[in-house]
């Protein structure tokens, strides 16, 4: 059964290609400590669609009554508009606005964190669409695109709209996910802002949210991404304080695994779609098991369902779980 927990509040960060929903609807299942998760982002196609995908992702029958929040990718009123309206619709209270992606297909089309430094912009977009916007809205940042201080000049305007929650990632989009995020320029976004403001960026471990806890006090709101990915229990163990070693955590994440593999196999068409589906999993899973290398490479080699399960048999008998 899933348990909420407080009082600090853990966010499972939206990762395109993995975090779907019986992903989301799996892990909730058999780990707790994560207080809201947030779906990859949503986007009209040019015949001004949601692709189907996309659709089934956020649907609440597929979604268990987990508190979820759909992301949406927009740069204009009547997407940002009819996104919003049909999320509300569905039954959704908040939706999230990604100004984060910082893939240059995305952001040299003004998308996602293409708009950080435009601040204008930005602020012109929020004042067309605040009046109409039914759901609560909360955003997804990074510092900026090139330079780390377009932050800094957004967040005074973003003070003039109701955000339910700032999430920000601290790194430029120029580094996609290379170096290291900037801790400092979070605090020093701290005064400025009058939001509620939720970290984000590279929080692997325990002991890597404790050191950020350190330089980050008063921040009561996380949110975690590829590290909760590669190991599912670090929610619990950040919450509890604790690495949890007395949980039988191979047993728990070989339940899971089998879980996630049972829907995939079926969901997805073909060997190839399915085992580079699987593939994608384990690019993470593998950093929580001894000999990550090995383990990853095993799957990698895995042409046929077959060996894919071989493959999966020996990295769980032969290793031995580490996070
Ligand atoms: C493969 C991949 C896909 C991602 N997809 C999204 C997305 O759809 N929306 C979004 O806001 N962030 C997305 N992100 C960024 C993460 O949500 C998160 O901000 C980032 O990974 C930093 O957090 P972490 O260090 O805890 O992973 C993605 C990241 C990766 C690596």
């Amino acid at each position: 059964m899933y348990r909420q927990t407080i009082p600090i509040k853990i966010h499972f960060a939206p990762i395109q290609g993995i975090t779907d929903y019986f992903f989301r609807s799996a892990f909730a299942h058999f780990f707790d400590g994560v207080d809201c998760f947030y779906t990859p982002y949503l986007r009209l196609t040019k015949g001004q669609e949601i692709k189907s995908s996309q659709y089934k992702d956020v649907l609440p029958e597929n979604n268990n009554e987990l508190p979820i929040i759909p992301q949406i990718m927009t740069n204009n009123h009547s997407d940002f508009l009819f996104l919003a309206e049909t999320l509300h619709n569905l039954g959704y209270s908040t939706i999230n606005w990604n100004l984060g992606c910082p893939y240059p297909m995305v952001t040299k089309r003004n998308l996602g964190a293409g708009m950080l430094d435009k601040p204008q912009f930005i602020s012109d977009l929020l004042t067309e669409v605040f009046d109409e916007l039914q759901p609560k809205l909360s955003i997804k940042i990074r510092s900026g695109l090139l330079a780390e201080n377009e932050i800094l000049n957004l967040l005074p305007l973003l003070n003039n709209f109701a955000i339910s929650d700032l999430i920000i990632h601290p790194r430029i989009a120029k580094l996609l996910y290379k170096g290291n995020a900037n801790v400092e320029i979070f605090k020093q976004s701290i005064p400025i802002s009058k939001h509620n403001l939720t970290y984000n960026g590279d929080i692997k471990t325990l002991s890597d949210f404790q050191d950020k806890q350190a330089q980050l006090p008063s921040t009561q709101s996380w949110m975690l991404g590829r590290g909760l990915i590669a190991n599912p229990f670090l929610a619990e163990q950040i919450k509890s304080n604790s690495l949890l070693t007395d949980r039988n955590k191979m047993s728990i994440f070989t339940e899971f695994h089998d879980s996630l593999w049972e829907h995939y196999s079926q969901a997805y068409y073909g060997n190839t779609q399915i085992l580079n589906k699987m593939r994608g999993l384990w690019e993470y899973f593998s950093f929580s098991f001894s000999n990550s290398h090995k383990v990853y490479k095993r799957i990698k080699k895995a042409k046929t369902v077959e060996a894919y399960q071989q493959a999966v048999s020996i990295n769980i008998r032969s290793e031995s779980w580490l996070a």
